[in-house]
């Protein structure tokens, strides 16, 4: 088997220890490649080819941003191209319903494109400054950061490189990418896909391998002038700490355990879909997924009841199969959601469907589990307050709005919530109470590459997506022209 290698100033090489990695499919346990397994020596490696690429020969960060966006643009082609490949290689990677890996390709195609246009559209200001120090025109100006490293989670695999790489490099910086080592398959046909579109020597960065291994050393290296992360809120903890030492730029998109409000004057099978997209999309390994229902008390056991319903009736296979709900991501995640599910019953939440893995048909090797709803949750419950990462809503109940209020933001994250009711006033009443960077009305999970994307409170620093991802990876500089330089001529005399 061919062994997958790292992608180091425009060379495909492997790593210097040697070691590879299997890749596996969760839906059936079985190895769909080997890549290599990298350490601290290729991390630098690639750092210092970054660093060359953007100090030293600057190909990159001089281009006009037309120039640099074509590139994008020419990526876009080439993923449209092999489009079919990209979401059968993240669904046979990371386990999603093909239709769900579909998705994630067009909205990274679309992400690549959004940044090639918004690269050279107008940025900067001009400010009419006092007369102090003589005439002045004072402006701003936009620049890349430098050498960014980026790490990765297995959850959208491709989509997630995308909504890191494309601003990255619209924005004119060179980067070192660490995908997640449980689904790195996609972002290594991307890496092709830039050498494809003829993208500089060093640019772009790939290295393959863990979090202790390599990630670590890209949120710790002097070298590194900003790190961005999607991931589980302790990983992005210890990255805040390790990047203090040059007190380089952070970005982090980390956890969360976001609320869906349910009031009792919605359309009931609306808001049913709603949440079953809430919990179940990607199995609930999703950052932003709704996994507290938190329902006016008069509706809940009509809500419930139709939402066990729904989830029980969901189709679970392997992802190439386009079943409703796919598999988890490795045998140790479904071991952890199993255990949660466990702390659910013994904490006395009422298990009201699923609760256990699946293994019927074909899906006895895979890490599959069935779609769980506890009913009868309170606050203090383990399930209620950590971030699971599966299918597993928690129901809780509400009398008033206020009440609704206080449970929605009783968590230590911020990252996403929604209201669903139909009165239009109470609905941006509470949008505007939840402490959440994410919200939604009468939905739960649209997400747009052109609208920011990111969390309050524990779930994050920074924005993704937009004009604010596009300008987390600027610098801004201050440029101050005096009009008159001869007027200074006496300022010392003059006291
Ligand atoms: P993780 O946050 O540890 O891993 C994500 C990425 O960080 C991977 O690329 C990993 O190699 C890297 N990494 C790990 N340790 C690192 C370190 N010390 N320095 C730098 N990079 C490091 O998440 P993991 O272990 O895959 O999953 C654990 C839990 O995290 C999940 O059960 C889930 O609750 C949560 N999670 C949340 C995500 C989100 O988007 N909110 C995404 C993935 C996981
Ligand atoms: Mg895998």
């Amino acid at each position: 088997m061919e062994i997958l290698k790292n992608y180091i100033n425009g060379e495909w090489k492997e790593s210097v220890t040697g070691r590879t990695r299997s890749i596996i499919c969760p839906s059936d346990g079985t190895e769909l490649a080997k890549t290599t397994e990298s350490n601290e020596v290729d991390a630098k490696e690639a750092i210092a080819a970054a660093k060359a690429a953007f100090y030293g020969v600057g190909t990159w960060r001089r281009m006009a941003a037309v120039e640099r966006a074509s590139y994008l643009l020419k990526v876009a082609s080439l993923m449209e191209e092999c489009a079919d490949e990209l979401a059968k290689t993240d669904t046979l990677d990371n386990g999603k319903p093909l239709r769900e890996a579909e998705g994630d390709v067009s909205d990274a195609i679309e992400c690549f494109r959004y940044y090639a246009g918004l690269i050279d559209k107008p940025s900067g200001g001009v400010y009419d400054v006092n007369q102090g120090f003589g005439e002045m025109h004072s402006f701003t100006m936009h620049e890349p950061v430098g050498v960014c490293a980026q790490i990765t989670p297995w959850n959208y695999p491709l989509l997630m490189a995308v909504w890191k790489l494309a601003p990255a490099l619209a924005a004119g910086n060179c980067v070192v990418f660490k995908p997640s080592e449980n689904a790195p398959l996609s972002t290594i046909k991307l890496f092709e896909i830039f050498e494809k579109a003829g993208i500089p020597a060093g640019t772009a960065n790939l290295v393959l391998g863990n979090g202790p291994e390599v990630g670590a050393i890209l949120a710790e290296s002097e070298d590194v002038d900003m790190i961005t992360f999607t991931g589980s809120t302790k990983t992005g903890q210890s990255i805040a700490h390790a990047a203090a030492g040059n007190l380089k730029k952070v970005g982090l998109e980390l956890g969360g355990k976001s609320p869906l409000v349910v009031f009792a004057d919605c359309d009931l099978e609306a808001a049913v879909e709603w949440a079953m997209i809430g919990i179940f999309f990607n199995a609930g390994q999703v950052c932003a997924a709704t996994s507290r229902l938190i329902i006016e008390e008069s509706i809940k056991d009509a809500f419930v009841k139709r939402l066990a319903e729904r989830a029980n009736a969901l189709t679970i296979g392997p992802g190439m199969e386009n079943p409703d709900m796919g598999a988890i991501i490795t045998e140790g995640q479904m071991e952890k959601i199993l255990a949660y599910i466990e702390s659910g019953k013994r904490e006395g939440a009422t298990l009201v469907c699923g609760g256990e893995r699946y293994t019927e048909g074909n899906c006895a090797n895979g890490y599959f589990v069935r779609p769980t709803i506890f009913d009868n949750c309170t606050k203090d419950m383990t399930i209620v307050k950590e971030e699971i990462f599966g299918p597993v809503l928690s129901v809780l109940t509400f009398r008033t709005e206020e009440e609704a209020v206080a449970l929605a933001n009783d968590t230590e994250y911020g990252l996403a919530g929604g209201v669903i009711t139909n009165d239009g006033a109470r609905a941006l009443r509470v949008m505007k109470e939840l402490r959440a960077g994410i919200t939604w009305i009468n939905c739960s999970q649209p997400t747009f590459c052109q609208a920011p994307w990111g969390g309050y409170k524990k779930s994050g620093v920074g924005r993704e997506l937009g004009v604010h991802g596009l300008e987390e990876y600027q610098e801004t500089k201050q440029v101050n022209i005096n009009l008159n330089p001869a007027a200074q001529v006496g300022w010392y005399e003059e006291r």
